[in-house]
């Protein structure tokens, strides 16, 4: 079985939609896939995912709610065989941890773009466009991994 982790700062916008998404798809499709989210910082350990994210995913019948953040670990590095990062800022911190197989999402659809970090935006607004990006992008990377 092959096996993702999706890794944004926080763990609690970005890739818990990426998180969600994908597991849908791979149920909707009966993949052999594993995947997981986490984030590269320790502020949002064992936290629920932000109120926005787990709208904007529920709008899209996608179910965030039970996830919990957690941070990165020396030891996911070798457990997954693909680490994607949802922006370049993490896609360097993971590589300076020593990430080998790691890939940035952007590299899957639109023009290898940031998932901007929505953590600071006024209220919901935004939370759709990451939503779409990040699924358009995860869309792609399960299409390859088959
Ligand atoms: P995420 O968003 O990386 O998409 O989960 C953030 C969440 C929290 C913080 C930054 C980004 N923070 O600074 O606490």
């Amino acid at each position: 079985m092959r096996s993702i982790l999706f890794v944004c700062l926080g763990n609690i916008c970005r890739s818990p939609l990426a998180q969600g998404i994908a597991e849908k798809i791979i149920k909707e499709e009966g993949l052999d896939i594993r995947v997981d989210s986490a984030g590269t910082g320790d502020w949002h350990i064992g936290e629920s995912p932000c109120a926005h994210s787990i709208k904007v995913a529920a709008l899209n019948s996608v179910d965030i709610s039970m996830q919990k953040g957690r941070q990165i670990e020396e030891a996911d590095l070798e457990a997954f065989d693909l680490i994607v990062a949802l922006d370049q800022s993490n896609y360097e911190n993971l590589k300076k941890m020593g990430a080998k197989n790691l890939i940035k999402l952007g590299h899957f659809g639109h023009l290898n773009a940031d998932v901007p970090d929505p953590f600071f935006f006024e209220g919901f607004e935004g939370f759709d466009t990451v939503f779409s990006m990040i699924e358009s992008c995860v869309t792609v990377l399960l299409k390859k991994q088959k």
